[in-house]
């Protein structure tokens, strides 16, 4: 394809088509159950700066006669929250339920003090979680209902004789305060969770070639059993987001629910990598002899080419050899369940290198291979086990005389499965 079309083809592919995921995460309730107790730290920490407003009146006690009071200054001194539950919202986000909750707080005044327990508080509310405009996830409240069973509160010294006269008029005022601040403070917790949200992260570095987008492109999805996000997973150079001449296209996560987390990556996501390490230039890669395995019987010098290539041996003698193997278009990846197939289309020079280091060229061969990997996890990491399903070879250009390249298979079987594959493996098939 010549330059101008290629670029033609580019700017007809709009990058609003693509929001179809290359990547999707699969959140269980067994990984909403870890989340909830992370979640859980952090709205007892909110509850502990509820700041109960000031209460005041005056009420008529007999026998005494009426009786003005005013409380103030009460701090909260613990929050226990022993009971709660994350609930899944199918088609919104997560319920949030806590019982059986309770809140201390104790008071210091000029007139003597008082300790103030808020029993069986129970809060219940709904959270919506929603993808933002740059793929970042948005969370707000819906709905929220509290109610409290029973504030106690208690005066020492000072006046408290005469307080505690009437402290289920003050219990009941308390409860009806302290009840409209919970709901708000929730709140309150999860705009600040937002706010957090807001500076995530959707783009990672990979390494000085690649960087890697995972923003949303779509809202979660949350069903009765699951919470699915879908993220865009697509590989691009670094500072430069040029999209490749393909988009994703649909793909789904088994229904398996038995862990925490699942993670599917689609084709798309391996050949938008290709894409970008091929444009970067970054697939090509000298081998020299030093790197074949010390157990191959074949050496990278022209006294090993020379029993092919008489030629070889004949114009360079007793020199070592470099090949230079690089691709000459992006590499195909597919997936199929278990297996990776890469085909690649590339190029092998191979050099003299002449006692000055300068490199002489002898051969160019093309390369048609195709390498297939089962793809399983170890240890947290993506692994792989790579055969090789396909090699050709065919002359390309010879600065030597012509040569049956056939011959030169094995060596070259050897430095592909010794060196080539296990160089990929560990670039492209090892994510931490
Ligand atoms: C993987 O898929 C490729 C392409 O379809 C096939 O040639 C190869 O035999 C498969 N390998 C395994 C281990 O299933
Ligand atoms: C290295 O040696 C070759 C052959 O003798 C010669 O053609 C080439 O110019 C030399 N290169 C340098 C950089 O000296």
């Amino acid at each position: 394809m010549s330059l101008c079309c290629w670029f033609i083809l580019l700017a007809f592919i709009p990058e609003a088509l693509s929001t179809d995921p290359g990547v999707i995460v699969k959140l269980t309730d067994k990984g909403l159950e870890y989340g909830r107790q992370l979640g859980m730290a952090v709205i007892q920490k909110q509850l502990l700066t509820i700041k109960v407003a000031d209460i005041s009146g005056s009420e008529s006690v007999s026998p005494i006669g009426s009786v003005e009071y005013r409380l103030s200054n009460m701090h909260i001194v613990d929050v226990g929250l022993p009971k709660s539950e994350v609930d899944l919202v199918p088609g919104s986000g997560v319920r949030l339920f806590i019982g059986n909750a309770f809140i201390m707080s104790f008071v210091l005044k000029d007139s003597g003090s008082f300790d103030l327990n808020v029993n069986g508080l129970t809060i219940s509310t709904s959270i919506a979680i929603k993808s933002d405009e740059t793929g970042r996830p948005a969370v707000s409240t819906v709905d929220c209902v509290a109610s409290i069973s029973s504030v106690r509160v208690i005066f020492h010294g000072g006046a408290s004789w005469l307080y505690n006269l009437f402290t289920s008029f003050i219990d009941r005022s308390l409860r009806n305060a302290i009840q409209t601040q919970v709901c708000p403070s929730v709140a309150n917790a999860v705009s600040q969770l937002n706010s957090q949200l807001k500076t995530l992260n959707v783009v990672a570095q990979v390494d000085q070639y690649a960087e890697i987008d995972y923003s949303m492109v779509s809202s979660p999805m949350v069903s009765q059993s699951s919470i699915d996000l879908s993220l865009k997973g697509e590989f691009y150079n670094v500072g430069k987001h040029q999209e490749p001449p393909f988009s994703p296209t649909p793909f789904s996560l088994s229904s398996q629910l038995s862990n925490m987390l699942y993670f599917g990556m689609s084709a798309f996501t391996a050949n938008s990598a290709a894409f970008v390490y091929n444009s970067a230039g970054a697939l090509s890669l000298y081998i020299t002899d030093d790197m074949i395995p010390h157990t191959s019987l074949f050496r990278l010098n022209t006294m090993t080419f020379g029993a092919f290539i008489p030629q070889v041996a004949k114009l360079f003698p007793g020199l070592l050899m470099k090949l230079l193997v690089q691709t000459v278009k992006t590499p195909v990846i597919t997936f199929e369940p278990n297996n990776a197939t890469i085909q690649a289309t590339g190029t092998v020079t191979a050099y003299a290198i002449l006692p000055n280091t300068t490199l002489s060229p002898l051969f160019v061969l093309n390369l048609e291979t195709s390498v297939s990997t089962k793809v399983f996890v170890r240890e947290m990491r993506l692994a792989g086990a790579v055969t090789l399903n396909k090699m050709d070879l065919t002359l390309r250009t010879s600065y030597v005389r012509e040569f049956q390249v056939k011959s030169l298979d094995n060596f070259l079987q050897v430095v592909l499965k010794g060196v080539v594959i296990p160089k990929v493996n560990g670039e492209f098939l090892y994510f931490t």
